[in-house]
């Protein structure tokens, strides 16, 4: 193998441009050459190649985001796509693929290996968590840090005026995020899309809080469990001597720079990829497991449904006494 790509895909995660630099500079120690592939899938369909050296990859470790750029390629799913991204690589001379990205990315990481036997690494980067396989993703330490430092600002408003405060935070299909972020900020509830909640309960909750003196609270809501300006109104016409309010934390949650955490898994991350290809063990998935780098299988990876943490939402609940 004397020539490997890289590209970025999916929601954009802190460390992504961590892992990209160990990337490029365990290649280039290793003697291949790298080529970088703007916008992910869509850039390797359209051919938006870029040739990297280590100076491509200087000063970028403590950046967010993705130099590569990365955008949502849904036409990836069909296998024309994928046929004329793979000519695209053959043609480049390319020999070898680390995608980093998301359950998405998982997916089309698989598809090209699958259709083809082109040689494709993941490196699993995503705010959600929501790989099965490895304990963390690239981002997760650094988005869920930045919701808890916005979420404390929040608790303080809440406590001067004696409010319940709804923050949405981001997690369209899994509650990994919530649940670190309710359990990190003491938050009284946390609602997750893996288990619907019953808004009815969620009031009865906040009565038997506010009996035993609670004078304000803090309900996280995973985007995909709903609403929070829908769950303000519910609650507040259900509740009428209590003050309810809501933020929606949005996109600051998927930038700034990645924290300490982050970087070093990015790092990890990539080195082992590199070393995957090299040795021509894939396709597979790096993870970490414990504090050991491990490889998963890429079918695996795709057709297991990683769960919540749901042992977590426990801990929230005998918190919230
Ligand atoms: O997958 C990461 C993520 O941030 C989800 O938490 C969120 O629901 C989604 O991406 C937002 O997607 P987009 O950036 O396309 O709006």
């Amino acid at each position: 193998m004397k020539k490997i790509g890289i590209l970025t895909t999916g929601g954009d995660a802190p460390g992504m441009n961590a892992a990209i630099r160990a990337v490029v500079r365990t290649a280039l120690g290793s003697g291949l050459s790298v080529t970088g592939i703007e916008r992910g899938f869509s850039g390797l369909h359209d051919k938006a190649f870029m040739e990297l050296d280590s100076r491509s990859v200087s000063g970028i470790i403590n950046k967010g985001g993705t130099f590569l750029k990365t955008i949502r390629f849904p036409e990836f799913k069909e296998k024309d796509i994928r046929r004329k991204s793979y000519e695209n690589l053959k043609e480049a001379g390319i020999e070898g693929l680390v995608v980093i990205g998301g359950d998405g990315s998982a997916r089309g990481a698989c598809a090209l290996s699958g259709d083809f036997g082109f040689p494709t690494v993941l490196i699993p980067a995503s705010i959600d968590n929501d790989l099965y396989g490895t304990d963390f993703t690239v981002g997760f330490d650094t988005a869920v840090n930045t919701a808890v430092s916005a979420i404390d600002k929040i608790r303080d408003t809440a406590t001067s005026h004696e409010r319940t405060f709804i923050v949405e935070v981001m997690g369209r299909e899994k509650g990994n995020f919530a649940v670190e972020a309710a359990v990190a900020c003491g938050a009284e509830i946390v609602m997750i899309p893996e288990v619907p909640a019953d808004w009815h309960k969620v009031a009865e909750a906040l009565r038997e809080q506010a009996a035993i003196g609670k004078t304000s609270s803090i309900i996280i809501m995973a985007e995909g469990a709903g609403r929070a300006d829908e769950l303000t109104r519910f609650l507040q016409e259900k509740l009428p001597k209590r003050q309810i309010r809501y933020s929606v934390l949005g996109y600051i949650q998927r930038g700034g720079n990645p924290t300490y955490m982050t970087r070093v898994l990015a790092t990890r991350f990539g080195v082992a990829a590199v070393k995957l290809l090299v040795s021509h063990e894939y396709p597979f998935m790096v993870g970490i497991s414990g504090n050991k780098i491990v490889r998963v299988p890429l079918k695996k990876v795709v057709t297991t449904t990683r769960l919540p943490y749901l042992q977590h939402i426990d801990l929230i609940k005998s918190m919230a006494i």
